[in-house]
């Protein structure tokens, strides 16, 4: 099958032939039917995040089960699934005490010396969270994936795999947004005009988007934002406080840059939550006033939006299919799989709006 390899940070993907070995008892093999496009995976081609090569990005993904392993009980072959990251184990105290998006041992990945998953001639390949969606198939766990209905377009389904999981869980897990409280969100790509909409549908009195290129900020009004601040002209911090007289109780950062994350903290009305959705790269290290603490600021992380994605993406299906969120305009552009250098350049540059979904032919 085809695949977009990544040989070495900092070179192009190449779209290779590799080899998906058949599903051990806990897995599944899947015909990737869609394959958004992320920054994380961006982060790894571009060298600020450490990974394993040669690997195969691509972690929010949907698609169709062909085949389940021996010991598979909650996926049939068939079955339409969404991809998450948070594979979960569902034993250890972090599962079971509600925070399955953190579990460290998850047991998704085949034990030492096992054969790999995926194989490039001899060659090992990585693929990224276990998932590699950059090709037209793929070979999880299934405790990396769950079945949603079928009446559910799966071009925009591959997107609640990452960007609207993120955005949607931090404003209802990690933010916990209450009706009438007002929100910024510091970044309109993907992940934080999923943040927009999620405040839309929490009942946001003031939602205040932040960017710096236009078209972003058009999309973010489209999404459900009541305000716009252009950070190419503006300083953000200052019109934050002016728009809401004193600051936001909420400030989403969804870039991962140290000046935007300091932004965030900064913008806070007394009381005020900033959450980091944004990776930064390794090292960063950030900067607060620390007398913001006395009047009760505070600063948390956001990790793929605290969510329990078994139970929040079928939900989200519901919420899409009955019209409450918006999905179609998170795709701005459908590519196959040889444009993808192409789009990463796009996300590069900021020209790509929202999002660019591989679409693989059936
Ligand atoms: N916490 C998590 O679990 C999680 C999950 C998914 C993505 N992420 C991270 O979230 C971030 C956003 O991901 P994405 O896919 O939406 O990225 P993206 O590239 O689509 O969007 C980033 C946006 O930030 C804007 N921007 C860049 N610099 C800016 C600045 N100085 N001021 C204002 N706006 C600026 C860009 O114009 C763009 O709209 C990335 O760091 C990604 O790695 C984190
Ligand atoms: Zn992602
Ligand atoms: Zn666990």
């Amino acid at each position: 099958m085809k695949a977009a390899i990544l040989h070495q940070p900092g070179t192009p993907l190449t779209i290779e032939d590799v080899t998906l070995g058949d599903p051990g008892p806990f897995e599944i093999r899947l015909r990737t039917v869609a394959s958004g496009l992320c920054h994380s995976d961006l982060s790894i081609i571009d060298g600020h995040m450490p990974w394993r090569f040669p690997a195969l990005m691509g972690h929010e993904a949907a698609g169709v089960v062909e085949a389940v392993g021996a010991s598979v009980t909650r996926i049939k072959v068939g079955d339409h699934v969404v991809t998450s990251p948070s594979a979960y184990c569902g034993a250890c105290e972090d599962c079971l005490g509600g925070h399955m998006s953190l579990c460290e041992t998850p047991g998704n990945r085949r034990a030492k010396g096992a054969p790999p998953k995926i194989a490039l001639g001899s060659a090992t390949v990585f693929p990224f969270f276990e998932l590699g969606g950059f090709a037209e198939a793929m070979l999880i766990h299934e405790r990396n994936c769950v079945a949603i209905r079928k009446d559910m377009p799966l071009d925009r389904a591959a997107l609640l795999g990452c960007a609207v999981t993120t955005g949607f869980g931090a404003v209802a897990r990690s933010a916990k947004v209450q009706l009438g409280e007002t929100v910024a969100v510091i970044g309109c790509g993907g992940v934080g005009l999923a943040t927009i909409n999620a405040a839309a549908v929490a009942g946001a009195s003031r939602i205040i988007a932040i960017d710096r290129v236009a078209a972003k900020l058009d999309a973010a009004i489209q999404m459900g934002a009541t305000d716009i601040v252009d950070a190419s002209t503006t300083d953000a911090v200052e019109a934050v406080r002016e728009l809401t007289r004193g600051g936001v109780h909420h400030a989403i950062e969804a870039i991962g840059l140290k000046a935007t994350i300091e932004q965030a903290f900064a913008m806070l009305r007394r009381g005020g939550t900033a959450t980091i959705l944004g990776i930064p790269p390794q090292g960063v290290k950030l900067e607060l006033a620390a007398m913001d603490f006395f009047g009760e600021k505070k600063i948390q992380g956001s990790l793929m939006g605290s969510n329990q994605f078994p139970v929040d993406i079928p939900r989200y299906v519901d919420l899409y299919l009955q019209g409450r969120m918006k999905l179609d305009e998170l795709i701005s552009r459908r590519i196959s799989l040889t444009d993808i250098n192409t789009a990463f350049d796009e996300m590069r540059g900021a020209t790509v709006i929202a999002r660019s979904v591989i679409e693989f032919p059936a």
